[in-house]
């Protein structure tokens, strides 16, 4: 048994005052998961009554009929529940001595086609079986002070296994949610073990098809919410993916994916797993790393969300691409493009909220990043940190960089764990923390803005691109000390420091003769830039790359930049190159045959200006 607390006895107490007061006809029964906590020696106080005879509202009217309830009782209100319209689900609350009580009836229900069952007065039993585990069922009889098991769940709880009352196509098939309630379940209580009938019955594609059916989607939210911030959730995790069940929960479409989905054999020098055992490795690697960090546990969990959608667009049809030179292998150029949209629409759609959904894709986006990190110089490392943190919450998340580098920690030590390199991680993550640690560190922009340089340079085009480039040499200073940045506040900035960048500047530029340079482009820059390109169905039209360096490969995807502007649903694969000939495909998203009709005139052709899409 456990031992009530003073405030249990009180509230208990108090509602068997107002049984005898009133003379009723009822039993109270603690259910839920508190007796299921206070047997595991966890603290609980979501205090739900069971009541026989009587319903939930019933109940609440007497206690505040009851005259001795002064300093006892607070604000009462109903609890809105699926099937609300059932006379019998009438389930209410109130607050005793401050904490939240909710009252409803012992219950029996027949399950139909919805999850809305019809439901009959219960007794302690039939309401035990009715309920999604054995451990979940457990009663606690506040007047004889007793705990009552119809269906096996004290000896389940010792032997920590997580089994269903009836059989468990029945219980999921009366609410599939339940699920991935076991999953989250599992997850919080890492040591316990589900039984082997509940993963036989989630592979079942009858009660998979239920779930997509009868759960509504954001209900999803919550449960996966609370499986990925759990102890260990890489367990349920791997149950989710190897029974097929993350497609229902996800609505994730199998005509869109690789027939492999998750279990992609992924063909790469670079991993020794398939997707599935990669991301299932990351998500273990990644909660201990943040556990022994000490991280929010909140921001453990939405950091794990973002492991378990980090390589999603890998499954994805047209993101696996043989490799060019490496036979038999393949490449994802990109991947993290598609994974953080695909993780994006995922999230809404379970009602995950916004906030967190910039997390998750900042930390997906962004998490091949730090693998390259070793060649950063401090502009890097000054871009890096500017790309990964929130406009306008900053203040609020400033380590998102430093759990973008956890990621990668994790997912190198899932990709190649035998050749894993621990020095050379902790060298790079301390790199850019002591670079955030400077004064210039924190301070992201350039001290000049586009005015300041166009006011310097005014006989510069600003189509020459000279802004951006002159910004970032700006920039370069700032994080090289050569402009001394101590306590300089972004928002008003000192006219002694523009001008001491002004000074740094114009050094430089007359170093590497720069005015010359771009004064020059600007005559040159429509004559030069181009090369020619092959649109493979239609005819010939000419380019400019927007990185002039830019070596273009096949497999490579790109996008038009006419206008200066992205055009989101469309992109071109590089499909040959040849000296400046490059021929390409261009897709539609959601087409499967390239788009021919694109570029009839030769004047559409020549803004076009691609860049390198997935860099
Ligand atoms: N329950 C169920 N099926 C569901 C939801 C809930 O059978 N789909 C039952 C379980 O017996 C559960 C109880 O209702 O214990 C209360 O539900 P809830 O408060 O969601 O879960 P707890 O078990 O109390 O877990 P926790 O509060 O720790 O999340």
């Amino acid at each position: 048994m456990f031992n009530l607390t003073e405030i249990d006895k009180k509230i208990f107490n108090f509602l068997l005052d107002v049984k005898k007061y009133f003379n009723l006809n009822v039993e109270f029964r603690v259910s839920g998961g508190w007796i299921r906590d206070k047997l595991l020696g966890l603290p609980n106080d979501d205090i739900d009554i069971a009541l026989s005879n009587m319903t939930g509202t019933d109940f609440v009217n007497y206690i505040k009929k009851y005259p001795n309830k002064n300093g006892i009782i607070g604000k009462d209100y109903q609890v809105a529940l699926n099937a609300e319209k059932s006379k019998h689900l009438e389930t209410a609350g109130i607050d005793i001595f401050g904490l939240k009580i909710e009252f409803v009836n012992l219950r029996s229900e027949t399950y139909g086609d919805s999850r809305i069952p019809t439901v009959e007065m219960g007794t302690p039993e039939t309401d035990a079986f009715r309920r999604d585990l054995t451990v979940n069922a457990l009663f606690y009889n506040i007047e004889i002070g007793e705990i009552e098991d119809y269906v096996g769940g004290i000896s389940d709880l010792k032997n920590k296994i997580l089994r269903t009352p009836m059989d468990p196509l029945k219980t999921f098939n009366d609410d599939p949610l339940r699920m991935l309630r076991v999953l989250r379940f599992q997850s919080k209580f890492n040591d316990f073990i589900i039984d082997p009938k509940i993963i036989e019955a989630m592979r079942n594609p009858e009660i998979r098809e239920a779930y997509k059916k009868k759960v509504s989607t954001e209900r999803s939210g919550p449960e996966i919410i609370k499986m990925m911030s759990g102890k260990d959730p890489s367990k349920s995790l791997e149950i989710l993916f190897d029974t097929d069940l993350y497609l229902s929960v996800f609505q994730i479409n199998k005509e869109d994916i690789h027939e492999d989905g998750i279990k992609l054999d992924q063909k790469t020098k670079y991993h020794k797993y398939n997707l599935m055992t990669h991301t299932v490795e990351v998500i273990k690697n990644l909660n201990n790393i943040m556990l022994s960090n000490n991280e929010d546990p909140k921001m453990r969990g939405v950091m794990n969300i973002a492991a378990l959608f980090h390589d999603f667009g890998k499954m994805k049809k047209g993101v696996q691409q043989p490799h060019p030179k490496n036979e038999g292998q393949m490449r994802y150029i990109g991947h993290e493009i598609e994974s953080a949209k695909m993780a994006d629409n995922i999230l809404k759609s379970i009602g995950i909220g916004e906030e967190d959904r910039n997390i998750v894709n900042k930390v997906i986006l962004y998490h091949m990043a730090p693998h390259s990190s070793s060649d950063w110089g401090n502009k890097g490392i000054g871009n890096f940190l500017n790309k990964t943190s929130i406009p306008g919450k900053e203040d609020k998340y400033p380590n998102l960089w430093k759990y973008i580098f956890y990621h990668a920690q994790a997912d190198n030590m899932a990709s190649q764990p035998d050749n894993y390199d621990d020095i050379k991680q902790q060298q790079m993550f301390n790199r850019v923390n002591d670079f955030i640690n400077k004064p210039s560190g924190k301070f992201r922009g350039s001290v000049l803005d586009g005015n300041d340089l166009m006011q310097m340079f005014p006989n510069i085009l600003p189509k020459t691109g000279f802004i951006r480039d002159f910004m970032d040499i700006v920039k370069n200073l700032q994080y090289d000390g050569k402009i001394d940045m101590t306590g300089v506040d972004e928002k008003n900035i000192p006219i002694q420091i523009k001008e001491q960048a002004k000074k740094e500047l114009l050094k430089i530029v007359e170093q590497n003769d720069l005015l010359e340079k771009y004064t020059m482009e600007k005559k040159t820059m429509f004559q030069n830039w181009y090369k020619k390109i092959k649109l493979s169905q239609k005819e010939d039209i000419v380019f400019g790359p927007s990185k002039q360096n830019h070596k273009y490969q096949t497999g490579e995807r790109v996008r038009d930049r006419r206008k200066g502007l992205a055009i989101p649903q469309e992109y071109g694969i590089i499909e040959k190159v040849d000296g400046d000939n490059i021929t390409i495909k261009w897709y539609r998203k959601g087409k499967k045959d390239p788009i021919r009709e694109k570029f009839n005139a030769l004047e559409d052709s020549i803004a076009l200006n691609l860049i390198v899409a997935e860099i």
